[in-house]
């Protein structure tokens, strides 16, 4: 079994984790001195989203230099020793590789630009002509994943295609020199000590030979995704294997993993578990992002749907997260703290690995960002109906009663984006001395998920029969988990549950396991759970 199959890996959002040099903005060096948070919390691995050189016009995911880092993020010499602490903190880390797109200032786009149509230099990208008489019509009808049309026109004419901001045009994997300077991007990191990558829209690199238009419907049911022109074609899956090839040999340095203990996660917004299984064959990605669960409903049917569909790849790697730079804080989306704690306790029961994100085990509720403070893309290209996902990405509170709460020494005016005002329980400090904070809660699941791993983190959990449509129950190994959606209490004599209670997300009494409350218990009788309980 490799670490990484029941690791739980922590999501950092540099600008919005700790502010090192006062200037509102979080950065690598503020990351470097909060790791003790995540080694704390119980976290096995850090993922770091993109801290490259980048205009932000999309958070970051737009970069100018793959191999740079940001300036007002730190320096090469910045992530070094952010490496270096978390591998002397036992942490393994994790950065983003964004291969689909590039920012619009990155020195190539710029060069295609210059160099006009039909140029070696706009081969890298996806230049066509127009539609129409006058090539007054984009190529396609493709649309782009934050809104409008995927295509903006350059003044000689011709389009480029972008799936999501206009500032990010899209690569053209058909392209070798594309294709070479990735791998030189790969070996850079691999040789600064990184320990695996997450691979941004894993599942947009090639598009359909043609660029065929994509019909009605495009970003209305991510289940259909696989079936757009633009995603999920069969062209990845030979380079995903170069990648891994190049992950299992390339020599580590000191202090990262070996070769063959490294990771790689797609961020593949493809849903049908057969599709998504093709990204994490033995010799592709280890891991993809299972974004069915973080998108079910609070409905026991349905999550017992989604953690079946997540196994039936045998032997595949299953992943959990319920939330991310781009999801509503689970707090939000579920509508309430309790169920957000019930929702955390479900997912970290599961066998395989789960991802947190900041603030996740702080309860965080996703922030109402004023106006005029917004950041996200999505914004401007929803025409103004769509806030965006800034409301997940605020600055974490650490300590104090007031904004901003220990994450920077300037002023809130000035921070990254502005923190809300009734934040004062909700920061470290605080939870620390609370012993029934969200953070308390985390931290005493991933011990006791550590001290009971399952068996074989590839393999379903075994359920147990539960009376009425809104418990689910279920163990992995001596671990076991019952999480009552519903909003009636159950009694605990129906269900029977094995073993003793040592964990629930809300205060529990003897008799009965309250609405929207999750509780764990160990069967120290079993390590390993009979395929069916004889006990139910
Ligand atoms: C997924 C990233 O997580 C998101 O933040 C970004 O906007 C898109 N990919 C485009 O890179």
């Amino acid at each position: 079994m490799s670490w990484w199959q029941d690791m739980v890996c922590y999501e950092i959002y540099p600008r919005a984790f700790a502010d090192s040099d006062g200037d509102g903005v979080g950065d690598l060096s503020g990351v470097t001195a909060r790791l003790d948070h995540l080694k704390d919390l119980g976290a096995d691995a850090v993922w770091i989203t993109p801290f490259y050189p980048s205009p932000l016009a999309d958070g970051g995911y737009d970069i100018a230099d793959y191999k740079g880092v940001a300036e007002d993020l730190g320096t090469a010499s910045d992530v070094d020793e952010l490496t270096a602490r978390a591998h002397e903190l036992g942490l393994k880390l994790i950065v983003d590789l964004v291969p689909n797109h590039t920012s619009d200032r990155h020195p190539w786009f710029e060069e295609a630009l210059a160099a006009g149509p039909g140029s070696a230099e706009r081969e890298r990208y996806l230049f066509r002509p127009g539609r129409g008489a006058d090539g007054e019509l984009p190529p396609n009808d493709w649309q782009s994943a934050f809104g409008g049309p995927a295509w903006t026109r350059v003044p000689d004419g011709e389009w480029y295609c972008h799936l999501h901001a206009a500032e990010q045009p899209d690569l053209n994997w058909r392209s070798r020199k594309v294709r070479d300077a990735f791998t030189g991007v790969l070996r850079h990191w691999l040789d600064r000590g990184v320990d695996g990558f997450r691979v941004d829209v894993a599942h947009a690199l090639f598009k359909a030979e043609g660029l065929p238009d994509a019909g009605p419907g495009q970003h209305t049911d991510p289940w259909r995704n696989h079936l757009m022109p633009y995603y999920d074609q069969d062209e990845l899956h030979p380079l995903y294997r170069e990648w891994r090839a190049l992950l299992d040999t390339h020599p580590a340095p000191p202090g990262a993993v070996a070769p063959e203990d490294r990771v790689m996660v797609a961020e593949s917004a493809v849903f049908d578990p057969a599709r998504l299984a093709r990204y994490i064959r033995p010799d592709e990605m280890h891991q993809a992002f299972n974004f069915a669960f973080l998108e079910a409903d609070w409905n026991a049917a349905e999550l017992r749907r989604v953690v079946d569909g997540s196994f039936a790849v045998p032997g595949a790697a299953v992943t959990w997260l319920l939330s991310s730079h781009d999801a509503v804080r689970p707090v939000t989306r579920y509508g309430s703290l309790r169920r957000a704690r019930a929702a955390a306790l479900l997912m970290l029961a599961l066998p395989g690995s789960a991802y947190l994100y900041q603030g996740e085990e702080l309860g965080l509720p996703q922030a109402e960002i004023p106006v005029d403070r917004i950041r996200d893309p999505l914004w401007e290209r929803s025409g103004h109906t769509e806030r965006g996902r800034d409301g997940a990405r605020v600055p974490l509170p650490w300590s104090g009663e007031e904004a901003p709460y220990g994450f920077t020494k300037a002023p809130p005016s000035r921070t990254w984006l502005p923190q809300p005002g009734d934040w004062a329980a909700l920061t470290v400090d605080a939870q620390l001395r609370d012993p029934d904070s969200t953070l308390r809660l985390y931290r005493e699941a991933l011990r006791l998920r550590r001290a009971h791993p399952a068996p074989d983190p590839a393999a379903p959990p075994t359920w147990l029969s539960a009376p009425g449509d809104d418990v689910l129950a279920f163990r992995r190994g001596a671990l076991v988990c019952a999480v009552n959606v519903g909003s009636t209490p159950v009694p605990l004599t129906s269900l029977a549950l094995p073993g003793h209670p040592v964990l629930g997300s809300a205060p529990l009494d003897d008799a009965v396991l309250p609405a929207d409350t999750a509780l764990w218990l160990i069967d120290p009788l079993s390590s390993e759970g009979p395929a069916d309980d004889p006990r139910h």
